[in-house]
């Protein structure tokens, strides 16, 4: 799949998917969606002492890269999963300039050169926990959204259309059991309009299942579509406003049993 890098209304670049006419984030600033829809409205509105996020669509690192900083600045351990089917090369997310040469990030009180970290977060392996800093700890996963289920507590793929299990990831995804369901999804797929498999009432329901009690479910899609299939899940659905020159609302989901 081709991709072009575009700058965006607040200085941070995206990436834009001429195949779909789609692009990874708000034209109107990706770095400023980013931070309130997951960060502001998502993390911080989170009560879970040690937050395990679920990210649907890691894509270019960028919510994964606030919220290592968010945990950094909080103290909060973070324990991210990030869903991709289609991971991106290191040089291409290079280019878009997240973190500069000379930044700096405070690390358990300590300054760090903030792009060897950020590079870290795009080459560390695949299907491996990775502790990053002391309070991010990032598990990147190569599969189909789609085929994500919980199984007799554990996180499971479909692996196939037959309903078997791929084993290996079944077996990596071990630690995961009703008592390390996630706190927080992150869901940033593309939009209904290009990729709406990703957009289902069973989905939804799976996601509902995989959260905690109390666990939150952020997304920058408002439509009332979507409000209803989540409602229709189970969640308590709330339209809160959008980023600062951005989407006029957006959705707040919460598990509340
Ligand atoms: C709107 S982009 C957001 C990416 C990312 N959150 C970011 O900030 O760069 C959607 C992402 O979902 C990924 N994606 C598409 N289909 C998927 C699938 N079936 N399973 C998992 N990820 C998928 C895309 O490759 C893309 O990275």
């Amino acid at each position: 799949m081709k991709r072009i890098i575009e700058r965006t209304e607040d200085g941070s670049a995206t990436l834009f998917v001429p195949e779909l006419n789609e692009h990874y984030h708000s034209t109107k600033g990706a770095r400023t969606e980013s931070q309130h829809i997951f960060i502001d409205m998502g993390l911080k509105a989170s009560a879970a002492i040690s937050p395990r996020v679920l990210e649907i669509g890691f894509g270019t690192g960028l919510n994964a890269w606030l919220t290592l900083e968010e945990a950094e600045r909080s103290g909060r351990n973070v324990h991210y999963t990030g869903l991709e089917l289609y991971p991106l090369e290191w040089q291409m997310i290079e280019q878009l300039n997240y973190v500069t040469n000379d930044e700096q990030v405070t690390v358990n009180g300590e300054q760090q050169t903030a792009i060897e970290l950020f590079k870290q977060l795009h080459t560390s392996p695949w299907e491996e926990e990775v502790e990053l800093t002391p309070h991010f700890t990032l598990r990147k996963v190569q599969e189909d959204f789609k085929k994500l289920r919980m199984e007799n507590g554990e996180l499971r793929v479909n692996n196939t259309n037959d309903g078997t299990i791929n084993s290996q990831f079944s077996t990596l995804n071990s630690p995961f059991n009703l008592n390390s369901q996630f706190n927080l999804v992150y869901f940033d797929a593309f939009a209904p309009e290009k990729q709406p498999e990703m957009w289902s009432q069973e989905l939804f329901n799976r996601l509902y299942v995989l959260l905690a009690k109390d666990g939150i479910l952020t997304t920058y899609c408002a439509k009332g579509i979507v409000r209803r299939m989540l409602q229709a899940a189970g969640f308590i659905v709330e339209r809160l406003p959008g980023p600062p020159g951005g989407k006029r609302e957006i959705l707040r989901a919460r598990k509340q049993e």
